[in-house]
């Protein structure tokens, strides 16, 4: 089998490493990829948002099965232009998308099947958000209804700030057209939670819980990053909260797509709030989350390649996802300065040493080949994970961050308390 992902990040490159261990793929291609991908697949210059492109390359080379692992591409429909070239392709196609492209349609949909999340209410009108938080309690949470990098989201302490976030997405635009309309909601409180399932249009199969660390510094400070390192399992997520969650918010957000006519088939992530009050949907993603995909997928038995095969031709049920009995943990080496700004073009030394160590894994987000065609050098914001396995959290833990000193580059930078929450389990 061919087959091509389309992405260039630390996901898409766990996501290869996972494909290349199935004996169905005979070879495979990443557009556009990186140069950690690039040793497992033929990385091909077109971008995740170049439909037209894509779908020529991928009839060129008959592939047999493409997967597309960013939200932009998804929201946008390329799983359409590339099914109507007759093309085979694991992701959501638009209309189901919108599940992560449209906070307020994922919001409304949940309300309509009763799936529980925070209080809400949805704005198209400044003035009429700003007469509406005069009554809400505070904080409160303010979001762009579209897709916004991760960043739409606004925790508002007070009055005055909410009033200047709703000026800052609705009128300033920060985040486009992303902020025609705003999803105002309740401030909820509690452990989070990242479940990834695999969906077929009506069968759901969830994979191991997760947990992100989002803010770039130590201890929760600083700014929303797309991710500064995970681990799993996540020892909050009990039988208990995986007992509701089957009853009330897995199948019924699956069951409710449907009866939109609006099949989901894919990846859903679940982004998860475990209040006192039972757990909460914060978010949907209609792909698989990065860093979570890069603890999740080393933990995962079995050829993906047929579970991606089985969601697209309706027939999961018959597939037994395992995951095996052990954790993982991942620590993201940054750019310093990330997510503002900073610099790119250093020399990444060191790995080699995790070619052959077993149950060690670095996963690849910003990084590309020097002149010399052989010197890594550093191409972003987040440039490497490093994961490590371990029998439990601590360990894979502390396995982590002993392989987090095998590499180095200018500027490395990294968040020295990923899984501290574990101590608390
Ligand atoms: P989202 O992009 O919706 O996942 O939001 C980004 C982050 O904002 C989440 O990971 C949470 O940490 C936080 N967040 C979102 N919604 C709420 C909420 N209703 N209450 C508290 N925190 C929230
Ligand atoms: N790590 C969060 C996300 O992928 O959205």
């Amino acid at each position: 089998m061919k087959v091509l992902i389309v992405g260039s990040g630390g996901r898409e490159h766990a996501i290869a490493w996972k494909v290349a261990q199935s004996p169905k793929v005979e070879k495979m291609y990443c557009a556009p990829g990186n140069a950690g991908i690039s040793q497992l697949a033929e990385c091909v210059p077109i971008g995740a948002m170049e439909f037209e492109e894509l779908a020529a390359f991928a009839k060129e080379k008959a592939i047999d099965l493409t997967i597309v692992g960013m939200d932009d591409p998804l929201v946008g429909g390329l799983v359409d232009v590339l099914e109507a070239e007759g093309l085979r392709v694991f992701g959501p196609r638009k209309a189901a998308a919108i599940l992560e492209g449209s906070k307020a349609f994922s919001k409304d949909l949940m309300k309509k099947y009763n799936i529980p999340t925070a209080a809400y209410e949805t704005f198209t009108d400044p003035a009429a958000a700003c007469a509406y938080l005069e009554t809400a309690a505070m904080p409160v949470v303010l979001k762009a209804d579209g897709l916004a990098l991760g960043k739409g989201v606004l925790i508002c302490q007070t009055l005055e700030e909410a009033k200047a976030g709703v000026k800052e997405l609705m009128e300033d635009k920060k985040f486009g057209s992303a902020g025609d309309q705003i999803v105002i909601e309740e401030f909820l409180t509690g452990r989070e939670v990242s479940v990834l399932s695999f969906v077929d249009g009506k069968t759901i199969k969830v994979m191991t819980s997760a947990q992100d660390h989002k803010r770039a510094g130590d201890g929760d400070t600083g700014l929303n990053t797309g991710g500064m390192g995970t681990f799993s399992p996540s020892p909050f997520y009990t039988e208990e909260v995986d007992a509701f969650c089957k009853k009330y918010i897995y199948q019924a957000t699956v069951d409710a797509m449907a009866a939109e006519g609006r099949t989901f088939k894919g990846i859903i992530f679940f982004g998860l709030m475990l209040t006192d009050k039972g757990p909460r949907v914060l978010e949907y993603n209609a792909r698989f989350g990065d860093p979570e995909t890069q603890v999740v997928l080393p933990r995962m038995e079995g050829d993906i390649v047929e579970v991606f095969e089985a969601c697209i031709d309706g027939t999961l049920d018959q597939i037994d996802l395992q995951f095996a009995d052990n954790a993982a943990v991942c620590v993201v080496l940054a750019s310093d300065g990330y997510p503002v700004h900073y610099e790119k073009g250093y020399a990444i030394s060191g790995l080699e040493r995790f070619a052959d160590a077993d149950g060690y894994y670095v996963f690849h987000a910003g990084t590309k080949f020097a002149e010399d065609g052989k010197t890594f050098l550093t191409n972003g914001g987040r440039v490497l994970g490093v994961t490590a396995l371990g029998k439990d959290l601590k360990t894979a833990r502390a396995n982590a961050y002993e392989a987090t000193e095998w590499v180095d580059f200018g500027n490395k930078y990294m968040r020295h308390d990923i899984g501290k929450a574990i101590d608390e389990a």
